[in-house]
């Protein structure tokens, strides 16, 4: 059976989806397909990561196939630091819905908690930010609220928060029902989920794989499809190392969204939701923390941002 966690509306959340962070307009389409054609029920979408119209044409393709219905899946996506401003909020989930050829998302969070100014897909000078003065997080989440109740999504939710922040959103109205922040065996997030679990909010763990094919990666960072426990691990109970990452997320009460475009892995990432790890394991793999995010924020730090990159995660 499907993996699902209930969020604080009752609804059932597929804890187990396919993320497309990464994956170009000209490979998503075969990805999505593939995933629906295995039974995935949950995909992972973003309106910057610039291939929403190739997702949505799968969505549509794969519903008159007669792969999946649209009840039965979960279409997350989410709000580009460009449109924070309280009436760009509406317009951009118009946007999302018309590329993704929805009427509604299963799940709508603010992308960052970062604003760039209002077209601005990627700042290159201080010219082109918003301070969170200037855009504040809560006007955003009013307008993310409004959009919810107008039916455009079913949930909704933020990425890259900590409590600070989800405490803070709490004050505007309902809290976020979804926080998808970066979690794995290197960065366990576990004060974050203990703080997200007393609040009824279900955490999502992107980069659940390490995102290896992400740019500007560092040579010194720590291993994770090939670490030594994790591959020991993985000869023990007879999957991969990044079956185990998997079922181990799940097995840890979060959401886990691995991103692939290559069949095979598509289809072994889907088996891990039939590996069972032990006590032991998990008690092994709960050893291996040490907060280190592969996705540091330094981006969101440069080309004359107001942001620091230790301010963006509180
Ligand atoms: P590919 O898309 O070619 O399969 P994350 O989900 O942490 O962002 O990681 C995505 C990266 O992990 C991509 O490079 C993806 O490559 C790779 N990947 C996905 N599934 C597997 C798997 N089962 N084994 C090894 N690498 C994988």
């Amino acid at each position: 059976t499907y993996p699902t966690l209930k969020l604080r509306s009752g609804l059932s959340f597929p804890a187990f989806g396919l993320g497309t962070w990464k994956s170009k307009p000209g490979e998503v389409y075969d990805a999505v397909r593939a995933a629906l054609e295995i039974g995935y029920r949950h995909l992972d979408c973003a309106a910057v990561y610039g291939n929403e119209t190739e997702v949505g044409q799968a969505i549509k393709d794969a519903i008159a196939a007669g792969d999946i219905t649209r009840d039965e899946l979960w279409v997350t996506s989410k709000l580009w630091n460009n449109a924070h401003l309280k009436d760009d909020v509406a317009p951009a989930l118009e946007q999302t819905l018309s590329d993704l050829q929805l009427d509604y998302l299963d799940l709508y969070l603010i992308h960052w908690p970062i604003a760039f100014k209002p077209g601005v897909g990627f700042p290159r000078s201080a010219d082109d930010w918003l301070t969170l003065e200037e855009a504040p997080l809560s006007e955003t989440w009013e307008a993310m609220l409004a959009a919810k109740q107008a039916g455009k999504s079913r949930a909704v939710g933020v990425s890259n928060m900590g409590p600070e922040r989800l405490s803070a959103l709490g004050t505007v109205g309902e809290l976020p029902e979804v926080n998808q922040v970066e979690s794995h065996p290197h960065l366990q997030q576990g004060e974050l989920l203990n703080f997200c679990n007393e609040h009824n909010i279900v955490l999502t763990a992107y980069s659940p794989l390490g995102s290896t094919d992400r740019e500007n990666r560092k040579d010194d960072e720590p291993p994770l499809l090939n670490h030594p426990t994790i591959e020991t691990i993985a000869s023990e109970v007879g999957a991969s190392t990044a079956q185990v990452l998997i079922a181990w997320a799940i097995a840890r009460g979060t959401v886990v969204i691995p991103k692939s475009v290559n069949r095979q892995r598509i289809q072994q990432n889907f088996d891990a939701l039939k590996v069972e790890l032990t006590d032991e394991h998990m008690k092994t793999i709960a050893s291996l923390d040490k907060g280190y995010r592969y996705l540091d924020g330094k981006f969101f730090a440069s080309n004359g941002s107001p942001y620091t990159p230790e301010g963006i995660y509180r």
